[in-house]
């Protein structure tokens, strides 16, 4: 940790000139993240207290498992880096929308419709962006909805807002979006063209395969 700390401290505009340095921008680093894992756990619990509330309703969980992380620090300085933005602390909270990540995955697309809808109705989310890539799948074929909102964390001697990235999606549509994201590492062109189409035809089964289980589950319901 320490050593990746120091390559993200290196690669900053201001060079720190001794260890002290180093020390005090990693401990800044350090508060900053801790800062991020709280707004996660904040946006984590209005989730479960969804799941709860509506597992008793509906007698079924809407989610089916959530998943964070808060972004590694060499991922956030090559993120910086790419975008040509400034590697400092200021730049990461000004800059970057998903520091601080979470996944939702529901049986059904209904399912994310309410979540994203009740967690953007509370007073304390301020909805900073959302793209729907379940209406707009991605060329690729990605499928998914994602938000990114600012939640208030409450520290010791203030109150901040922290942006948080969620992304909701369905088991079919995680399970896709975790081989495609294998691709990226694949290094065999040719055999990736064709993959890439092949995927391109999965999306679209799990797509279907998606509307009609939804379609089953309200005919079981209406029995
Ligand atoms: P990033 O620079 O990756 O953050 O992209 P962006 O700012 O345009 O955001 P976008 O909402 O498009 O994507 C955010 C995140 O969604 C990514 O970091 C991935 O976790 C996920 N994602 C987006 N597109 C794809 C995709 O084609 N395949 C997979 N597997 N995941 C994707
Ligand atoms: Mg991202």
């Amino acid at each position: 940790m320490e050593n990746e700390l120091q390559k993200v401290f290196v690669k900053n505009t201001i060079v720190p000139q001794d260890v002290e340095e180093v020390f005090e921008h990693a401990m800044k680093f350090q508060e900053l993240m801790m800062m991020y894992n709280c707004a996660i756990k904040e946006v984590k619990t209005k989730l479960e207290v969804l799941n709860d509330e509506l597992s008793i309703r509906n007698k079924r969980n809407p989610i089916d498992f959530i998943k964070s992380r808060v972004k590694k620090p060499m991922s956030i300085a090559d993120k910086l880096e790419r975008y040509g933005f400034d590697i400092n602390l200021k730049s990461i909270l000004d800059n970057l929308n998903d520091v601080a990540g979470i996944r939702v995955v529901c049986p059904f697309i209904d399912d994310i419709y309410d979540i994203a809808h009740m967690l953007s109705i509370q007073d304390d989310i301020k909805i900073i962006q959302i793209k729907d890539y379940i209406k707009n799948p991605k060329p690729n074929g990605y499928r998914s909805y994602h938000m990114i909102v600012e939640i208030p964390v409450f520290f010791s001697d203030r109150k901040l807002p922290m942006k948080v990235e969620i992304q909701i999606r369905t088991i079919a549509m995680d399970f896709w979006a975790s081989l495609e994201h294998e691709l990226k590492y694949k290094k065999n062109v040719q055999e990736s063209e064709e993959i890439v189409d092949e995927l391109k035809e999965c999306a679209k089964i799990i797509n279907q395969t998606d509307a009609k289980m939804m379609e089953i589950r309200n005919r079981i319901k209406e029995e």
